[in-house]
């Protein structure tokens, strides 16, 4: 059985965002593949150094990043991320070869992690992005509100972010979408506490949700509510606050993984061009996306094997099987169709 890279890690006080492309030529290819296979060791020196400090590190692949490193099978719902345009608001899709979510309860066990995959994977790769972020008072973000309470908790992260039996070559796997929003804190703060409160569906100081007859239908929290026939449809985030006060830099960077990015796409849709269309996210108005990404988080398993393919791609990784995944069409109804994944896994 695969064994899943730790997207369920536990809020951490500190994370660092590390976004690089990989530069042309086979022999950077070689290096961020031979990297892969060394990466769990390299976690378990920086960790070792301080184990109460609970660091983890998930490492994740863009789509032509897997194209140009693995090629096939590849994951069956890999692809780039798409850009949404809203009447409003615009979710950008940038570049993006390998995401590095490190999170920890120190920063310096971050910043060491950080430094080591830049010093093994040296000239091979580019960084695009690089955001270093802090857990605020209280689990709050910049705009004062509590983030992430409503996320999964126990058996049901593993039910919303690991990959099950609907594409076994890769069970264990996750998708995760990344995007940084840079906010108008001015602005925000300009509103009165009940229109914040409005705009995010929860009370500001107590986090209580707000009652569903004072709360709008284009509130954050009811935007990013999917429910399909009655269930549920539930992503794990740990988004961290960053920031320059000297450049008046005050920023949220959203992360969210999902066992199909379809879910977190939809909630995507839900913000920035409204359910109903129009009934779009008042969040946004204060909140810019100046970047956006998608990435595949594959198992554990499946990077430490992955010397092994490299010298011939097509080797099944150990533990794995590598029979095409079967593909999945849109259902004709134009739903989601992630009503059968609910409970198939078991992945941890
Ligand atoms: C500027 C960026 C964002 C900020 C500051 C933000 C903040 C918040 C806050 C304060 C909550 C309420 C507390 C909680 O349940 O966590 C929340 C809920 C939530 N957010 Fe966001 N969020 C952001 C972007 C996003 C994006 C891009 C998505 C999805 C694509 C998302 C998905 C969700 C979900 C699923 C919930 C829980 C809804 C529920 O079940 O009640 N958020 N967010």
């Amino acid at each position: 059985m695969a064994l899943a890279q730790p997207v369920s890690a536990p809020l951490t006080r500190a994370a660092i965002f590390l976004v690089v492309t990989i530069n042309p030529g086979p022999d950077n290819r070689a290096a961020v593949r031979s990297f892969c296979a060394d990466l769990p060791a390299l976690i378990r020196a920086v960790e070792f150094r301080e184990l109460e400090a609970g660091l983890s590190c998930v490492m994740g692949i863009g789509s032509d990043a897997w194209d140009r490193l693995f090629g096939h099978p590849r994951p069956a719902e890999l692809h780039p991320f798409r850009e949404i345009r809203g009447a409003q608001h615009h979710a950008v899709s940038t570049p993006g070869d390998l995401l590095f979510h490190i999170r920890a309860k120190r920063m310096d066990l971050c910043f060491e992690m950080a430094a080591q995959i830049m010093e093994r994977l040296g000239e091979s790769v580019s960084a695009v992005d690089e955001v270093h972020g802090f857990r605020y008072f209280d689990d709050r973000d910049l705009l004062g509100f509590v983030d992430g309470t409503e996320n999964p908790r126990g058996e049901a992260v593993i039910d919303a972010a690991l990959i099950g039996e609907e594409d076994a070559a890769f069970a264990g796997g996750s998708y995760v979408i990344v995007q940084k929003y840079l906010h108008d804190l001015n602005g925000w703060n300009a509103l009165s506490t009940e229109a914040q409160e409005r705009i995010i569906g929860r009370s500001k100081l107590s986090d209580v949700e707000l009652d569903d007859s004072i709360k709008p239908a284009s509130a954050h929290n009811a935007l990013t509510t999917i429910t399909e026939n009655g269930k549920e449809f539930q992503i794990v985030r740990d988004n961290m606050p960053f920031g320059r006060v000297g450049t008046g830099e005050y920023g949220t960077y959203f992360i969210g993984y999902c066992r199909t990015p379809r879910v977190t796409e939809q909630m995507l849709e839900n913000m920035f061009v409204g359910r109903p269309p129009g009934n779009y996210d008042r969040l946004l108005d204060f909140s810019r996306a100046v970047t956006g990404t998608l990435f595949f988080v594959p198992s554990a398993t499946f990077l430490e094997s992955v010397n092994d393919a490299a010298h011939a791609q097509a080797t099944p990784a150990a533990g794995l099987t590598l029979e095409p995944a079967p593909s999945r069409a849109p259902a004709p109804d134009g739903s989601l169709a992630v009503g059968s994944l609910k409970g198939e896994n078991r992945y941890e």
